[in-house]
């Protein structure tokens, strides 16, 4: 267990999720740190995707819902706020149905095995969550062949998907069929890019025409829509499966939803009790996104503006300096021009309220704009950051 949770924060530090050390001494670990993380209302965070609850918070927020909705309770997945969820994602994407899994690990892995029927090889992204980070599932238990695309880059074009399919027609006599496409949307790993809209309208009808099966990693497809403008029925139209989680900015604690035809669905159930992953009340996680999910566009449309603004605000100041990622969505690149102490800066901003990520070797602090923007003035953050960097003067 120990070593589970050093390797997660190692993680974390290599991600560059881990922030300064004043702000969230230990990252995302449960022994400190909690109270940064709580969703006091002057608390602002340029860290995660969305905002924060300490389980204090969470156990507070449940006991509302408990009372809102009174029969949020399910058994095995089945009714309450689980089956109602289901309904709200369905209807959001566009799909027959949505099923409750109890991590995108799972629903990308399942999705997949499900989507390729007998045939091995999956195209992926090299850079995507399901090619470096869900540890091989997809290879050891479900004897799938991912084969990765454009390495280093946030996405791949049809045209790198036609010469990776015809490099393995042609070089390969013994052919395993090729199973399934999947895209990730935006890439975690490329910081919150998006995938370009035309060119996966061109590989769908590529795979639709080569009754090639595509499934959407989107984990955090409402920021790809708030910052694309492309409505997430719209992304999900062009795929055959699409996942969605509920907490990188649902606020739930985990959890994720599949959504897609009937046919592929329905085998939804026997395939996440076989692999363990049937859990007997869900309404926890449910509840919370449930709650949200009505609300999480508009949450994102304002944050992105507010967003903005700040961003010009700190441009004009003249001892920081934001820019955006190209094709981005809610991560930008920030440097702050003067030459500051960061362990000053950040114990300022901690007494203010105000979370950053730590710099990279090249001074740049990934910089991330969720709700927790809609906490604070402008000018209120402006106040604090310029006050952070004067008495961190170096
Ligand atoms: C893009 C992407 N896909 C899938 C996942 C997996 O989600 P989970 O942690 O629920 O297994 C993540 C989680 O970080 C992710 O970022």
């Amino acid at each position: 267990m120990a070593k589970k949770i050093k390797g997660r924060r190692d993680f974390l530090k290599t991600s560059g999720l881990a922030t300064l050390p004043f702000l969230l001494p230990t990252g995302l670990s449960a022994s400190a740190g909690l109270t940064d993380y709580a969703k006091k209302e002057e608390n602002v965070n340029f860290v995660t995707d969305g905002a924060m609850t300490s389980p204090l918070e969470y156990a507070r927020e449940l006991q509302v819902l408990a009372e809102k909705y009174p029969d949020a309770q399910d058994t095995y997945g089945k009714g309450g706020a689980v089956s109602r969820l289901e309904a709200e994602f369905a209807k959001l994407t566009g799909k027959q149905k949505a099923i409750f899994m109890p991590s995108g690990t799972m629903a990308n892995n399942l999705a997949l095995r499900v989507l390729s029927e007998g045939k091995s090889k999956i195209f992926v992204q090299e850079m995507s969550h399901l090619y470096r980070d869900e540890a091989d599932a997809a290879q050891t238990v479900h004897s799938k062949r991912l084969v990765p695309l454009a390495p280093g880059k946030g996405e791949f074009s049809l045209a790198d998907l036609k010469d990776s399919i015809a490099y393995h027609q042609k070089g390969e006599v013994f052919q395993s069929g090729f199973g399934a496409v999947s895209i990730e949307n935006p890439v975690r790993r490329a910081d919150g890019q998006v995938f370009s809209l035309e060119e996966i309208k061109k590989i769908s009808a590529y795979c639709r025409e080569n009754q090639i099966k595509l499934h959407l990693d989107g984990a955090r497809l409402h920021l790809a829509s708030a910052y694309s403008g492309v409505p997430i029925r719209e992304y999900a139209s062009y795929f055959d499966t699409v996942y969605i989680s509920l907490y990188k900015y649902l606020g739930s604690k985990g959890g994720a939803i599949l959504a897609g035809d009937a046919a592929v669905i329905d085998q939804m159930p026997h395939l996440i009790k076989i692999y363990g992953g049937n859990i007997y009340q869900n309404w926890p996680y449910a509840a919370v996104a449930l709650d949200k999910i009505g609300n999480i566009e508009s949450l994102l449309q304002q944050s992105r503006a507010k967003g903005g603004q700040l961003m010009a605000l700190m441009n004009a100041s003249g001892n920081m300096k934001v820019s955006p990622i190209q094709s981005g969505s809610n991560v930008f690149n920030l440097q702050i021009t003067a030459p500051v102490n960061y362990e000053k800066f950040a114990a300022y901003l901690k007494e203010k309220q105000i979370q950053l990520r730590m710099p990279d070797s090249q001074g740049v602090i990934k910089f991330f704009v969720n709700e927790t923007i809609l906490r604070r003035s402008n000018e209120s953050i402006m106040d604090a950051l310029k006050k952070a960097i004067g008495s961190a003067l170096a």
